[in-house]
């Protein structure tokens, strides 16, 4: 069994972030978005993985190089554009050949691996096998009609979904699906659709099972998806201290923090992690923040947010939640009195606040 995971595709709704950045290095709970899938994939027994990347970026085998550290052999596949799901597959035929695989979206992020799904897929014999999960805005997804517990139509993005189960970005197949991929037309977007493949497949009789998702999986295309799977993974931490606390401070929960990191006359209020040489003094961390390495945290307050590197906030009155800061980012004390702060800011930006 072989492993595709994308790592391509526009990155649209997560801009300015994504101007400066490929999305599937956003870090949640400090890890890069696209080990979470690496890691299961390992997990999985799986040994050789195939990475989708755009034409050109670099970025993604600069973090992840030839998958030594995650004990997978990666491969490194371009794709010319954007032109879909169904064209990822395509440009994959050579690098899986006749192996089954799984078909993994790296901006998916569930709680308990993917295990499951394959066992699933072999212990069905089937052609494909997709991951299910009830959603309450199916429209965003491709959506299955499920009938007497078999699935008998898939749609991508429907005015009129047909069920409230989305296609999740897991998805098990055996060489069948290059057929159907191979036979698709372009959609009405100009690009070819998973959704229109797996169609394809129940068309031609050939047998699509499914597993439905109980616990936790979030498609991360928002920035409200990564804060909740942010909070998601820091639900799971585990209490690990590298760094000094002095007398004046108050450390309570799970906290996690680093090597040359220095909490002074502040209070921190897990879960959260916060990186190597952050200095947070005078100031208050609350919970489901992940705070990345070089960090500076000032006289101010924040909770629920993700801070990337070298972020640097003082002197800040109103407490900063729900925000996602590239790395970079300065926000510093202006002169005015705003009522709340809601910040999505990309690399390098710089706020200042009056
Ligand atoms: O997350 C589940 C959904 O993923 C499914 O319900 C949909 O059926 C499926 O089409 C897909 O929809 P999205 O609109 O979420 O797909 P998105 O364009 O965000 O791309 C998903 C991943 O694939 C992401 O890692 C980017 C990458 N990608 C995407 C395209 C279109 C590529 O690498 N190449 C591409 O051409």
């Amino acid at each position: 069994m072989k492993a595709l995971i994308t790592a391509g595709g526009h990155g649209t709704r997560l801009r300015p972030i994504t101007h400066t950045q490929n999305k599937h290095l956003i870090p949640i709970a400090n890890k890069l978005m696209l080990a979470y899938a690496l890691e299961y994939a390992h997990d999985a027994g799986i040994d050789e993985v195939g990475i989708i990347i755009n034409e050109g970026d670099t970025s993604i085998a600069e973090a992840f190089g030839n998958g030594d550290s995650f004990e997978l052999k990666i491969k490194y596949i371009e794709q010319s554009a954007p032109l879909g799901l169904g064209h990822v597959v395509k440009i994959a035929e050579s690098f899986i050949q006749s192996d089954p695989f799984v078909f993994y979206l790296g901006d998916n992020i569930l709680v308990g691996g993917i295990n499951k799904f394959i066992e699933d897929f072999k212990a069905n014999s089937s052609n494909c096998h997709l991951v299910l999960s009830k959603v309450p805005d199916p429209n965003r997804f491709g959506v299955a009609d499920v009938k007497d517990g078999k699935i008998i139509g898939i749609e991508e993005k429907p005015d009129h979904p047909k069920s409230k189960l989305a296609v999740t970005g897991i998805y098990v197949y055996d060489s069948h699906i290059f057929e159907a991929v191979n036979n698709i037309k372009p959609s009405d977007r100009g690009e070819l659709e998973i959704s229109d493949a797996h169609q394809y497949l129940l068309e031609k009789g050939y047998s699509v099972s499914y597993s439905e998702i109980t616990g936790w999986w979030k498609d991360t295309g928002k920035p409200s998806d990564l804060l909740e799977a942010n909070r998601l993974v820091l639900d799971n931490i585990k209490d690990e201290r590298e760094g000094t606390i002095d007398e004046q401070s108050t450390v309570s929960g799970r906290v996690v923090l680093g090597k040359g990191s220095h909490v002074i006359n502040s209070n921190i209020r897990g879960p959260v992690i916060i990186g190597e040489n952050v200095t947070v003094d005078g100031a208050y961390v609350g919970p489901y923040s992940a705070i990345g390495d070089g960090c500076k945290i000032v006289n101010s307050e924040i909770e629920y947010s993700i801070l990337m590197h070298q972020c640097r906030i003082s002197n800040i009155s109103r407490r900063i939640e729900a925000s996602l800061l590239g790395s970079d980012v300065e926000l510093l004390r202006s002169q005015s009195k705003p009522i709340t702060h809601r910040f999505i800011l990309g690399d390098q930006s710089r706020v200042e606040i009056d």
